[in-house]
């Protein structure tokens, strides 16, 4: 699959200045700052509730800014919505395929939401489908899929536009191991192609895997900003010991599990 980018090299693809997010008088994000590069995978990793999806709803125009500034492509969200629309992909956290229609119809219909229609839309939901191994289940009610396969069918859903940015809420919560390598493998190969990459998780793993940078959030805030790896070696060390519960002493390499720890007193997944 070949794509072509519509992204210069130096511009930010995403820039919130003091962005906040308010819901009924609480602050679900309070006033954070990240600038995000072309082609580069950038993460927001964090515990429940730390406002990774609120974060990435203001940058997909679901939910609007309370206050800050937000521009996605170059474009201010709260004037350009509509065009930063057309050249996004979204997965959000939820998968919301069509359960009434079959696999391939899905994308179909989806394609028509950005006026992409006959050979043309067929052409690449037949690539998409074949592209993240679904091609024999085209004509299969998307009831029928198991959990990895319709996660990986709104994957290839949010790239029928040909999008220069995919932002995934979540892309890998409730899959088994092979499941998640699968989609961490194909979204390598999306960032080889060029698209710019945008992901939620509470998977340390997942960020060490996938991100070049990322922002550990935590209660509304940023904690800390940068590569994984370098993250963990200037937060946390080479290497954790702990002493078990039966007094025997464990080194482990350390991990963002550890940087969190560290920041915040306590553990990332419950
Ligand atoms: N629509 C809403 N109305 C009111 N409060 C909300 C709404 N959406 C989220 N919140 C609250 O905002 C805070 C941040 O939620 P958010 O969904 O952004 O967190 P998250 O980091 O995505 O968590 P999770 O890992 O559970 O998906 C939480 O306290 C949540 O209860
Ligand atoms: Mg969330």
């Amino acid at each position: 699959m070949t794509r072509q980018m519509g992204v210069g090299g130096t511009l930010d693809v995403v820039a919130a200045e003091d962005l906040v997010k308010e819901y009924d008088g609480l602050q679900a994000v309070r006033g954070i700052n990240f600038r995000i590069k072309a082609r580069e995978c950038f993460g927001f990793l964090g515990p429940n509730g730390a406002g990774k999806t609120s974060t990435v709803k203001m940058i997909y125009g679901l939910s609007p800014v309370s206050a800050g500034k937000l521009t996605v492509l170059g474009m201010d969200v709260r004037t350009k919505i509509r065009d930063i629309k057309r050249r996004l992909g979204v997965v959000p956290q939820e998968n919301n395929l069509d359960p009434d229609l079959k696999v391939l119809q899905n994308l179909l219909v989806y394609a028509s939401f950005f006026n992409i229609s006959g050979s043309e839309a067929r052409n690449r939901a037949q690539e998409l489908l074949e592209f993240f191994g679904l091609a024999d289940k085209a004509k299969e009610r998307v009831e029928s899929l198991s959990g990895g396969m319709k996660r990986r069918l709104t994957i290839a859903r949010a790239l029928i536009n040909k999008p220069d940015l995919l932002i995934l809420d979540e892309p890998t919560t409730g899959l088994d191991p092979q499941a998640r390598h699968m989609v961490w493998q194909r979204l390598r190969q999306l960032k080889e192609q060029g698209v710019t990459l945008i992901l939620t998780t509470h998977y340390m793993e997942e960020a060490s895997q996938l991100c070049d940078r990322l922002v550990i959030m935590d209660r509304g805030e940023i904690l800390v900003e940068g590569n994984p790896h370098q993250l963990v070696s200037e937060q946390a060390g080479e290497e954790i010991v702990e002493t078990s519960s039966s007094e025997e002493m464990i080194v482990h390499p350390a991990t963002l599990e550890d940087v969190f720890l560290k920041l915040t007193g306590r553990k990332l997944q419950d």
